[in-house]
């Protein structure tokens, strides 16, 4: 659906984007999971073809290159700065966005009846934007970039600064249009949003793909295996074999499968007050890929 081909984008000495290799497959949600100033927006500005890129090219499969008004019109673009007009109301603002797109009477009022139920906007639709809450405005950012039906979304940042509430409606909405076909790439930092919601994460660092797989392949390439603590109720007699050492009455060790693990224990006569599995993450991966937390990078 989308080919990124060594794409690389400098601004004056910064690289920002350097040298990225990827492929969007139809249908799929990807994520490009990476800290702040990873590259990610350049990534989907270039895909977009709102940047130029330094080298390399992007293809979008059937459809031409990013810089054709036809194959614009089938892209659609939520930026990570909101991009909606705040004297306007959310159905003036999706009237805007769906001329521009090229629709007309009543297909464009269908397509705008239909992008204020995905965006929960149908009380406040003819309220101008600039009373609407930090997750309304994001809903509306999204609604927008959807109201012509693009067979390719791509999404930067599209929960950042929202409640929780407006934060599952976006992920509903995402899921719905991922369900419908729509090809979805969506930036974020936020690990559990790209567990939940991509079907594939890119890792991204210093503009740089340093992995692109499903959640659990990452996991079982770069996760590591499982952390067990078991805090025992009482000290095992003497001579019984452990997986680990204890510490102040804790025992730690590694193991694939935890659950076997724990039964071999109870078989043994041990019982435990409290247990604890620390099973990898996207955190871990990155920790992994990088040698920096993603939160701290
Ligand atoms: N127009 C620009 N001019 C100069 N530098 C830029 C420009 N756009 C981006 N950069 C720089 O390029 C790097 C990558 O920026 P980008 O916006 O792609 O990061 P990002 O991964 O989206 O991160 P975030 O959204 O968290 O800031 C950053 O160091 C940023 O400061
Ligand atoms: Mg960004």
């Amino acid at each position: 659906m989308l080919r990124l081909n060594g794409l690389r984008k400098r601004f004056g000495e910064l690289t920002a984007v350097d040298g990225i290799d990827l492929e969007v497959r139809p249908g799929e949600t990807l994520g490009l999971l990476g800290p702040n100033g990873a590259g990610t927006s350049t990534t989907i500005k270039l895909a977009l073809g709102a940047l130029t890129p330094d080298a390399g090219s992007v293809e979008l499969a059937g459809l031409g290159a990013p810089t054709d008004p036809r194959v614009r019109r089938r892209l659609g673009y939520a930026p990570q700065d909101l991009a909606i007009y705040e004297e306007l109301s959310a159905d003036e603002n999706l009237r805007f966005f769906a001329r521009l797109q090229g629709l007309r009477g009543p297909e464009l009022a269908r397509a705008v009846d239909a992008a204020i139920d995905v965006a929960g906007l149908a009380e406040r639709r003819r309220d101008p934007a600039r009373g609407y809450s930090g997750g309304m405005k994001r809903r509306l950012n999204l609604a927008c970039a959807t109201v012509h039906g693009p067979t390719l979304l791509l999404l930067d940042e599209p929960t950042v600064g929202v409640d929780p509430h407006s934060r599952n409606h976006l992920f509903d909405a995402i899921e719905a249009l991922a369900a419908g076909g729509t090809t979805v790439v969506y930036t974020t930092h936020y690990m559990e949003e790209a567990e939940r919601l991509c079907d594939r994460v890119a890792i991204v660092d210093h503009g740089r793909l340093l992995a692109c797989d499903t959640v659990a392949a990452l996991l079982h390439a770069h996760g590591g295996r499982p952390v067990v603590e078991v805090e025992l109720a009482e000290t095992p007699p003497p001579g019984t074999s452990l997986p680990g050492p204890v510490v102040d009455g804790c025992l730690r060790f590694v193991v694939d499968e935890p659950e076997m693990a724990l039964a071999e224990l109870r078989a043994k006569g041990l019982s435990w007050r409290s247990l604890r599995v620390q099973r990898a993450d996207l955190e871990t991966v990155f920790l992994d890929l990088t040698g920096r937390s993603l939160r701290d990078a």
